[in-house]
């Protein structure tokens, strides 16, 4: 079976925050058997969904990936879905509301994919992506395809035993419950709404909530109170209305934004002894500087 692929492939096209160097060759698999074959010629290379979560190198990647973003079937059967890992939050949430089916209003303003989303059980707006969840079909390296049920995958806040047991999703199946359209819809306007007047939009690259809250508090409450929305690095600058957020406006680098979140870091363990850990993942490996930040903020 012969893989789409790339080499020396331009990330910072495709990531949100605009930023990242060469990929020494990248897979697009297009199906399921496609994407396990390449799983198994290639151990443990990295898999990335729509680039919305992740931060790569200014100076790439010295090795292969595989992105899942031409992996976009949806399967609608009476109230059971089932999508491929490189379905888009908002083209699913819009596919189950024209079936009438309610439980995925809050991916509508998600940029991710569902394979990311599964993997760090995505929330908003009081809805997760494990509520509505059956089971997430994923690749084991030890175990090759599995079905791990809902409570196999082990969900928490921000976590699945993805990340613990290297399990890449393949894809996942959902059981919804029927509604009209127009309350679906009325459902994710308001969530839209919600995004718009809290978070930045894409046209202003950026990566989302770049901290996880630490229990029982906020991350952008956190940095807030320590100043952080003054900061700001090269071209990127922490967003002027939720100090979570970095915001790429001015050509910024991912060099940039490590050393930006290694300061809203260090702000906020002076000020409250408490080390906050990045949801965003980061690929890079040949910038010693880089490296050397991430060892640091990514100690789990
Ligand atoms: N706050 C401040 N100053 C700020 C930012 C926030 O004081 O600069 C306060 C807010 O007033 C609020 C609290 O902090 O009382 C929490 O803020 P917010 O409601 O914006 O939610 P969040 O905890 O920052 C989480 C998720 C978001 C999700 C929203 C809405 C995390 C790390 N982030 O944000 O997820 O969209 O709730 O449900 O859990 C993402 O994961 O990329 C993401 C955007």
């Amino acid at each position: 079976m012969a893989s789409n692929f790339e080499n020396d492939f331009e990330i910072k096209k495709l990531t949100t925050f605009k930023t990242g160097g060469k990929i020494s060759q990248v897979f697009f698999p297009e199906s399921v058997e496609e994407f396990v074959q390449i799983l198994k010629q290639n151990e443990n290379i990295p898999v990335f969904g729509n680039l919305s979560n992740t931060l790569i190198s200014s100076n790439g990647f010295d090795g292969k990936i595989a992105l899942t973003t031409h992996m976009n079937s949806i399967q609608i059967e009476g109230t059971k879905v089932i999508a491929e890992c490189g379905v888009k939050g908002p083209k699913l949430a819009q596919e189950v509301c024209q079936s009438g089916l309610s439980g995925l209003e809050f991916m509508i303003g998600f940029p991710g994919s569902i394979g990311g989303e599964v993997f760090m059980n995505a929330s908003a707006n009081g809805q997760c992506i494990s509520d509505k969840l059956t089971s997430a079909t994923c690749y084991s390296p030890e175990k090759g395809v599995v079905e791990y049920s809902k409570d196999e995958m082990e969900f928490g806040y921000r976590k699945s035993r993805c990340k613990k047991d290297n399990l890449i999703v393949l894809q996942a199946k959902f059981e919804l419950e029927p509604k009209s359209q127009e309350e679906i819809q009325k459902q994710m306007d308001e969530n839209l709404a919600f995004r718009k007047s809290h978070q930045p939009s894409l046209a202003l690259p950026n990566c989302g909530s770049i901290f996880k809250n630490p229990q029982g508090d906020s991350a952008g409450r956190l940095l807030d109170s320590v100043g952080a929305k003054n900061l700001r690095v090269g071209g990127a600058r922490v967003w002027e209305n939720h100090a979570n957020f970095i915001v790429n406006d001015n050509n910024g680098t991912s060099t940039d934004i490590l050393n930006l979140m290694f300061e809203m870091y260090t702000k906020v363990k002076e000020s409250y002894n408490i080390e906050l850990e990045p949801e965003i993942i980061f690929l890079g490996g040949l910038n010693k500087k880089e490296n050397e930040i991430w060892k640091i903020l990514n100690k789990k």
